[in-house]
Parts: C-alpha cells; structure tokens; sequence
C-alpha cells in the first residue's frame, strides 16, 4: 500500500503510539491523545488529495496499522451519518476540518438507546474512550462541508472490520 501521509514524520509517531499500546490504558490513551494533537497541528502530513472521498458516506482510509492499533483518516460527506454504536476497543478520534455532531446515548437494552448529550466537534477537537463505560455514541456530518477526521482505534485491522461492537436504534429519550 503506498502511504497517504509523509512517512518518516507519521511513522515514528505511530511506531511510538504502537509501542505505548502495549502499556496500561491510562498511559496508550495519553499517548493516543498527545499523537492525534500532533497529527491535527501538522495538517501538511496528510495528502488529502489521495484520500478516498465518497460523494456520499463516509471514506475510510487506513494510514497505518499493527496488531494493536489502526489508524485511519475519515472522509465525512455532507450527511454522513454512523449508527448509534458502542466499541469493542478503544477508540480516540480528532477532527482535522470541518464541523461533525456527536451525540451521546446511554443503552436501554441490547438493542435501545436513548440520547444523553449532544454537541458539535471543531477542527482540533480529540476525544479519547476505552470500550468500558460504556461508551456509546453516533457521530454525524450535519454541516455543508466535507469533514476529515483521524481516528486511533485499539484492533487490528486484518482480524476484524470495525472498531463497532453492537449497533443500537434510537428510543425516545
Ligand atoms: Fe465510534
């Protein structure tokens, strides 16, 4: 795979992250957090322009991977929406541009979820989560403009599709 971003600046910082997700939560989130503040100041890392961007959706786009992590740059159209979802692994994500609406829920059930808090993400937000919480949320484009995003998710990308563990439907709050 030819890489999306400038190699030796990104690959020691993600070498270091990979490293630090062998060590305890609170220390590979730490380090999960002070990474995507790095990438996010240094927005001449990523060549957007290679980035696959769906006129609809959202394109996912791995940059880098091991059996611990992955890392992946999220391109959001206008209306992109996930599910409601929660995590098998961790999961940190920071906005590079653009504006995205996450929204909280607490599970009423297996399948049901209500909405608890909702709030709009600007270009140098980082938002670090362990699985346990839980933590579930739905994230969305609700602004005219394309959204990229960097996300760190704890799961090797060769072993499992999604960082999602279950998908929820919305229950009125
Ligand atoms: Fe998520």
């Amino acid at each position: 795979m030819t890489p999306l971003t400038q190699p030796a600046d990104v690959e020691a910082m993600i070498a270091d992250l990979a490293l630090s997700a062998e060590s305890s939560a609170d220390a590979y989130l730490a380090s999960a957090r002070a990474t995507l503040l790095k990438i996010l100041a240094r927005p001449d890392l990523l060549d957007r322009t290679r980035l696959v961007a769906p006129p609809e959706g959202l394109g996912r786009n791995l940059l880098f991977g091991t059996r611990a992590i992955s890392v992946w740059a999220m391109v959001w159209s206008p209306g992109a929406v996930t599910p409601v979802h929660d995590h098998h692994c961790s999961c940190c994500f920071g906005l590079l541009s653009g504006s995205l609406r996450e929204t909280w829920y607490r599970p009423i059930s297996d399948t049901h979820a209500v909405a608890t808090l909702d709030a709009v993400r600007v270009p140098g937000y980082v938002a670090c989560m362990m699985p346990t919480g839980p933590n579930l949320h739905r994230i969305a484009n609700a602004g005219p403009d394309t959204a990229i995003s960097i996300h760190v998710y704890g799961y090797d990308h060769r072993e499992q599709a999604s960082s999602i563990h279950r998908t929820y439907e919305v229950a009125p709050g």
